[in-house]
């Protein structure tokens, strides 16, 4: 089974970028733990990468051939309506996931535009959100 994984925009930095916030694991680490996560649970990720709203709303678009959309929409979570609108135009399930707990940063970050078509959100736990947000998917897939 196929599942799209989408990094928004700067996720490139990780490592280097407010390792505070973000913790220090790579992109490319998070990436490998997402890999072999999948495969114990029998899923196969493509995975990209964007800074570009338009880039995103293309790979939405052109998901058809996957089972599940895993996404961190990082700064678009709270600003676009055509990556949101994208999702609810697929048939397929999206799960939102953030390093960060964006319910507890600044007022700008607790909206999210996408939670509303999203199959659930996890929000908070670092690079593991990633790897629950994997299990989500898995759950979600293997109740259908
Ligand atoms: C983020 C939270 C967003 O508010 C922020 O713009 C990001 C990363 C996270 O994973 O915690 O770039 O999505």
């Amino acid at each position: 089974m196929k599942v799209l994984v989408i990094h928004g925009p700067n996720l490139n930095l990780l490592g280097s970028r407010e390792p505070s916030i973000y913790g220090s694991q790579t992109l490319d680490e998070i990436n490998k733990s997402l890999n072999s996560l999948a495969a114990e649970l029998g899923l196969e990720l493509t995975i990209h990468q964007s800074n570009h709203e338009g880039e995103i709303v293309d790979l939405i678009q052109n998901s058809n051939d996957h089972k599940a959309i895993l996404i961190n929409p990082a700064a678009y979570t709270h600003t676009s309506i055509a990556i949101r609108d994208a999702i609810a135009a697929v048939k397929i399930p999206a799960i939102e996931v953030h390093l960060s707990n964006i319910h507890e940063r600044e007022e700008f970050r607790q909206k999210s535009l996408i939670a509303p078509e999203a199959a659930g959100q996890i929000s908070g736990f670092g690079p593991q959100s990633y790897l629950l947000g994997l299990r989500a998917v898995s759950y979600i897939l293997n109740a259908k």
